[in-house]
């Protein structure tokens, strides 16, 4: 059993659990993440490593509330146990002294951007980061990645904080700005991925984004997490979870997320029923 360490409500659905996992803590590097089940009848989601501290033997994972299991898991309080915390799996980002890197982060994905933009400083790269939310209510962290950054920029999509309107538009004038771009890591929901590999085309800036799509077992077992990328099929759990954005096929992993939509929905009312009669 994996213990509560610390927890931490960022916002009112996005939370940090710190977790005690020493042999996870020793190994866990920026982009990496672990599979996580509740309890024995739960089912297995990946979460990225935010954070990690090799002394104290714990990891922190940062997540939002969306459907069933992350829904269960707020519900957890520091003190309570997981049954299974597995990793660090995945390919670590690939860090090295590129030159300037722009850090684009998305909502809850700030927490996962953070050790990239941490490492790729200490790596000795300038680092310009944007991070957008939807609302002024739901912005964290903004000291932490704005502590590694050599510019920071920060955008809520109906301009409550910082500039108003989506993280492309700072994202596309950075590039014009600035001819010597040399690498763009992009995470974040799907859709805004997207975007911002698209936005980088044209100034061939090399794009990596995270990718998240439907995991099962995270070890390159199942296929469940299979993405198109330059016409080859990669596993997202162990090709992944980071990919250049310019050749991930983004329609086909978005309907590949679509796949069990109506069998979610009836998991978390069920799950709501059940709660409520207790
Ligand atoms: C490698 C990897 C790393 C990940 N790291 C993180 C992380 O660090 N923090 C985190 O919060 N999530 C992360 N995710 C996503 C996380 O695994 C899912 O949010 C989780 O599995 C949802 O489980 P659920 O049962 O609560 O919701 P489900 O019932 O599986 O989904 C409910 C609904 O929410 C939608 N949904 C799922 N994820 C998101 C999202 N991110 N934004 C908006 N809608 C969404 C689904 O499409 C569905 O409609 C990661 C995914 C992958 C593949
Ligand atoms: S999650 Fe099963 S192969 Fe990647």
């Amino acid at each position: 059993m994996y213990r509560i360490a610390r927890r931490e409500d960022l916002t009112p659905e996005i939370h940090l659990f710190e977790i005690e996992a020493p042999q996870v803590a020793r190994k866990a590097r920026a982009g990496q993440f672990v599979v996580i089940r509740i309890d024995e009848r739960g089912e297995r989601i990946p979460l990225t490593v935010a954070d990690w501290d090799r002394d104290r033997g714990t990891v922190s994972v940062v997540f939002m509330e969306v459907g069933k299991t992350t829904r269960k898991l707020a519900t957890l309080k520091a003190g309570e146990t997981i049954a299974n915390f597995a990793g660090p799996l995945g390919t670590p980002t690939e860090i090295e002294n590129f030159g300037t890197v722009v850090c684009v982060a998305g909502g809850f994905a700030t927490a996962i951007v953070v050790p990239v933009a941490i490492a790729l400083k200490e790596a000795g790269n300038k680092v310009i980061s944007i991070m957008g939310f939807r609302t002024k209510d739901l912005v964290f962290w903004e000291d932490r990645l704005g502590s590694v950054s050599d510019e920071f920029i920060v955008t809520t999509d109906d301009g409550t904080y910082g500039r108003a309107g989506v993280v492309t538009t700072p994202l596309t004038e950075v590039l014009e700005r600035q001819g010597n771009i040399d690498r763009v890591v992009a995470i974040g929901p799907t859709v805004m991925m997207k975007f911002c590999a698209a936005a980088t085309v044209p100034f061939g800036v090399p794009t990596i984004v995270s990718l998240n799509p439907i995991m099962v077992d995270g070890t390159g077992m199942c296929g469940v997490c299979r993405v198109t990328v330059d016409g080859a099929t990669k596993f997202t759990c162990v090709d992944g979870p980071d990919f250049d954005g310019h050749k991930v096929d983004w329609a086909e992993l978005m309907s590949r997320q679509r796949t069990y939509l109506e069998e979610e929905k009836l998991s978390l009312e069920k799950w709501r029923r059940d709660a409520a009669s207790g």
